[in-house]
């Protein structure tokens, strides 16, 4: 009978498992009433990048108002500038009242969040729940029996929200502390998002609903793969204590901070919104690279975060800290996303199906980085390279009338493609393929000719497109892309209209100029770019379609 289970052994276990549950989910306690972070806040905190140092100033503050508004991180639903600790005087003034450092924040702190509200965002400040602060050096005043004057004075400096930490607590009851503090709050009657920082020590999730809007289940998270994923396993299994008003706070992004490749940083991103965390910007935007834009402003991926059902997913499968998750997030208009998280150190294939997750096919998939869509019966599977994660948003199709590019002659690449296949990393949407993570090309360029639109592919390589009899032609710019070092890269561009060839650059190598190619499409139902290796035994085979424009009805 080895590896057989007795009928009574079974039941007991049953019997057990249901207990446990039943104990883990405990209904938590209900949320503030105030309506506020009905879904997890998204800003900016200084903490991962400066920590105490000078540079968390005045003009660091007002700089990150300013990229907020000007590369559109306002407009994906970024919110508050937050500031961390070491904003203070390491003295209270005579009357016992908070005194900004008058070397980072000359004008005070009102200054800074008159200015912040200036650009039609909103401002949050720190403190701690102990005599001071946590930063050891200085030890700056905390709110400790201080609530109320300290409450005051943030609201007169039209502070929005408030992180208050643990450190220096005397030993007092973790309750008492942040429900003062939550008290004092609420006596100033300016909407306040308060947000406790006791690091899970307690057990906020338990509690903690009627007392903050967010509270961190962890200690601090640092710019490394291992703490970001012994915060995440610490995190994920916390979803039922989760919902509008009341969040797990896994602490704060590190995206852009240079230390993790762009497929971890993707990760994380990706796994703090599919577990509903708040998303506070870690990284000094004036310096980042254009790839941490790209991250950070994925709104697809955003979208899911700040869901107004406000279910945090849940991980329905997990082989181990080292293996794969699979995790499932229920969203407003009955759509689900999906997880597909690789924490091993090789690529692996996740798969799941429609019955799973709970969701009846046919579905569509929509990959939230590629944005490529496809269409399935039962299967959710996908090859993941090392640390990275597929995230699907699994939507009902109905077999109805499915989208086809708009009437006019359009970029091909404003059109979502329903599959694609590459032979280096994914296909890159107006970007070259550039290496093997998923947004990591440069601007599209042949011969030294750059291109705006189209797509960077490499061989072995299709990109299928759906244009259901709409479509009668098709022109595009094909050609070895500039990126490969000389004397590398050769292919062969074909345009498919559903089985039937319809037009073929011929060999093309690092030194040709593009080629345009023009296709007839009529009667086609699907339209496949094709790019094939030469089999010339030359590589680096980064072949682009350049400027593809679709001519429809
Ligand atoms: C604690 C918090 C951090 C940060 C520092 C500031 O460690 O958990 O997020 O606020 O204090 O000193």
């Amino acid at each position: 009978m080895l590896g057989k289970e007795s009928p009574m052994r079974t039941l007991a276990l049953a019997v057990l498992s249901t207990m446990v549950s039943a104990v883990l989910v405990a209904p938590a306690a209900e949320a503030l009433p105030d309506g506020l972070a009905l879904t997890p806040p998204m800003g900016f905190n200084n903490w991962n990048t400066t920590a105490c140092r000078a540079e968390f100033n005045e003009a660091m503050v007002k700089g990150i108002a300013d990229i907020f508004v000007n590369k559109g991180l306002k407009d994906a639903g970024y919110e508050y500038v937050n500031i961390d600790d070491c904003w203070a005087e390491k003295s209270r003034d005579a009357q016992g009242k908070l005194v900004p450092n008058k070397t980072r924040f000359p004008n005070g702190i009102k200054a800074v969040a008159d200015y912040v509200h200036s650009k039609g965002l909103k401002f949050g400040i720190y403190t701690s729940a102990g005599t001071k602060t946590c930063n050891k050096d200085n030890g700056f005043p905390g709110g400790l029996n201080h609530e109320e004057s300290d409450a005051q004075q943030f609201a007169s400096w039209g502070v929005d929200y408030l992180k208050y930490d643990n450190c220096n607590n005397q030993g007092v009851d973790a309750k008492q502390r942040y429900r003062k503090m939550r008290d004092a709050l609420k006596k100033t009657g300016r909407p306040i998002v308060f947000s406790l920082c006791e690091w899970g020590q307690n057990k906020p999730w338990e509690w903690a609903s009627d007392t903050g809007h967010l509270w961190r289940t962890t200690g601090d998270i640092n710019d490394t793969w291992p703490r970001t994923m012994d915060i995440y396993e610490k995190n994920v299994v916390l979803d039922s204590y989760a919902g509008p008003g009341h969040w797990n706070d896994p602490d704060m992004l590190e995206v852009g901070n240079g230390k993790m490749s762009a497929t971890q940083y993707r990760s994380h991103f990706s796994l703090w919104a599919i577990m509903a965390a708040p998303l506070l910007i870690g990284s000094d935007l004036r310096k980042v690279s254009a790839d941490t834009f790209t991250i950070l402003e994925n709104k697809d991926v955003i979208a899911l975060d700040q869901d107004k059902l406000g279910k945090q997913g849940k991980r329905i499968r997990t082989t181990g800290k080292s293996g794969v998750d699979v995790i499932v997030k229920p969203l407003a208009n009955g759509d689900k996303a999906v997880a597909l998280f690789n924490k091993s150190g090789s690529t692996q294939t996740i798969s799941t199906s429609l019955s799973e997750i709970g969701f009846s096919g046919p579905a569509q998939l929509k990959d939230l980085w590629t944005k490529s869509v496809r269409t399935t019966t039962g299967a959710i599977s996908a090859s993941v390279p090392s640390h990275a994660t597929v995230v699907y948003r699994v939507s009902k199709s109905d077999g109805g009338p499915r989208p086809t590019p708009p009437a006019g002659t359009t970029d091909l690449s404003e059109f979502e493609a329903t599959s694609s296949t590459n032979g280096w990393g994914p296909v890159e949407i107006d970007k070259s393929v550039g290496s093997q993570a998923a947004g990591d090309g440069k601007t599209l360029t042949i011969n030294g000719v750059t291109h705006s639109k189209g797509f960077g592919a490499h061989a072995a390589s299709t990109i299928e497109f759906y244009v259901g009899k709409k479509c009668s032609s098709v022109t595009v710019d094909v050609g070895v892309d500039d990126e490969v070092a000389a004397g590398r890269g050769s292919v062969v561009f074909e345009v498919f209209a559903d089985s039937t060839k319809v037009a073929d650059s011929g060999r093309l190598t690092g030194t040709d100029p593009a080629k345009k190619l023009t296709a007839s499409l009529s009667e086609a139902e699907n339209l496949r770019l094709v790019v094939t290796d030469a089999g010339d035994g030359i590589n680096s085979d980064h072949g682009d379609w350049a400027s593809p424009r679709i001519t429809c009805s």
